[in-house]
């Protein structure tokens, strides 16, 4: 135990040392695919080395060079033919940019400063970034690859999402009614780009939709952080139409439609008859007021009354004719 503790001690002190003597540093960073990912250096010349003195450049962990700036200026030298192009130093703060970066650039990088003296290379600081390459997934999509047909209910979905980096950990489909949210996983299928190294993943479901509701599908990608979830649009499945949909209507037709032209069409047919009656009886037209406030206009009914009455067709003027002949039938008794 107490040499456990005493070893710790010791490479922890070692560690603080070579940090303080020789500027060691190290650092994790991020960069998205095809932008821009920076390499820092946080070199702060607290020595006031001179540029002329200063021999600075930066390698991968397999030890090829990204960069050299040497004495002043940039070295292409030793520049390795995957980095030919891609960086640009910010000499502010020593930071390197590394442009254009792809999934394999993912790695560790290291920084060094030497200072060049009368004796060769001295070193000065140095400094590890580990760099990690992300790409955002696209948003899911739901596309219907089964539909349900008159005797099934079954309907088999697809969703995928496409450009992504890492791996991501599930995708999954969210099915909603209006009371209920059931979740579906599904395996999800994982193809790799062997250029790009980018993931597209795909998932089906086969899904059982009650007809009789209105249904929204989503579709969930949960990749690693620090994208957050992915959410598709939803892919929404209405309720079947129901097999007879005029039941419902035709009582309503009925007491709209039917009804009073029923009484209309009775109506004229009493207002004629009475019509007639009142040749042979005269006398006052009680019933055609009522006719009046009932009957509503219809052409067809208009004709076929037409047909009956000569002069006038419609009920108001039945009204008057009854009124008109009732008092010639009272200036015919005068005489
Ligand atoms: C990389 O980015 C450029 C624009 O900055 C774009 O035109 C190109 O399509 C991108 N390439 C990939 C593979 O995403
Ligand atoms: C270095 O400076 C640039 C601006 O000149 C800034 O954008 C960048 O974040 C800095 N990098 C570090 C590591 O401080
Ligand atoms: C660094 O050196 C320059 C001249 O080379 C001088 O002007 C400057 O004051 C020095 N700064 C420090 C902090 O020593
Ligand atoms: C799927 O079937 C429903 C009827 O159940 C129909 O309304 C819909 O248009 C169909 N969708 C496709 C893409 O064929
Ligand atoms: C991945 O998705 C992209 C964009 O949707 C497509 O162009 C590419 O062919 C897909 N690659 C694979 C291996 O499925
Ligand atoms: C939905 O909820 C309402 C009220 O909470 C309930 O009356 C109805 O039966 C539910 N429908 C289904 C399909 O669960
Ligand atoms: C729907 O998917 C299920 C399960 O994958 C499969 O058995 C069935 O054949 C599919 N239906 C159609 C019409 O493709
Ligand atoms: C389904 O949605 C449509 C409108 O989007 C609505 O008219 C209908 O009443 C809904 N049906 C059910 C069963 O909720
Ligand atoms: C990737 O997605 C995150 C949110 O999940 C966002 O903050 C970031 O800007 C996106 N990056 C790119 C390059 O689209």
């Amino acid at each position: 135990m107490g040499t456990c503790d005493s070893t710790m001690g010791l490479s922890t002190t070692l560690f603080v040392m070579a940090f303080l003597l020789f500027g060691v540093a190290s650092m994790k960073n991020q960069a998205y695919f095809n932008e821009t990912g920076y390499l820092p250096c946080h070199f702060t010349n607290s020595q006031n080395i001179s540029l002329s003195e200063l021999v600075v450049f930066w390698q991968n962990q397999d030890k090829l060079v990204l960069y050299e700036f040497y004495r002043g200026k940039e070295n292409p030298e030793n520049v390795d033919p995957d980095y030919k192009g891609r960086t640009s130093l910010d000499k502010d703060n020593w930071t390197l940019r590394l442009h254009n970066v792809q999934i394999k650039d993912k790695g560790l990088y290291q920084c060094f400063v030497h200072r060049k003296g009368a004796s060769g290379l001295v070193p000065v600081h140095q400094m590890s970034t580990d760099l990690s390459v992300l790409a955002n997934f696209t948003q899911p999509e739901i596309m219907l690859t089964s539909n349900r047909t008159g005797n099934s209910d079954i309907t088999n979905l697809t969703c995928s999402s496409a450009q992504g980096y890492p791996e991501p950990k599930k995708m999954f489909f969210q099915q909603t009614t209006m009371n209920s949210t059931t979740e579906h996983n599904a395996v999800m299928n994982i193809f790799q780009n062997s250029v790009t190294g980018l993931y597209n993943v795909s998932a089906s479901v086969s899904l059982l939709i009650s007809p009789e509701k209105n249904v929204s599908i989503f579709c969930v990608l949960q990749p690693e952080r620090p994208q957050t979830e992915l959410l598709s649009l939803p892919y929404i499945i209405g309720a079947k139409p129901t097999a007879t949909p005029l039941p419902a209507l035709e009582p309503v037709m009925t007491a709209f439609v039917l009804i009073p032209l029923f009484i209309f069409l009775c109506g004229a047919v009493f207002c004629v008859r009475l019509k007639k009656r009142k040749k042979q009886q005269p006398g006052p037209a009680p019933g055609c007021e009522a006719i009046k406030a009932e009957g509503e206009e219809s052409k067809q009914t208009e004709e076929r009354v037409g047909n009956r009455v000569p002069e006038r067709s419609d009920e108001a003027q039945c009204v008057v004719n009854i009124l008109k002949m009732a008092s010639d039938d009272r200036r015919a008794a005068h005489f």
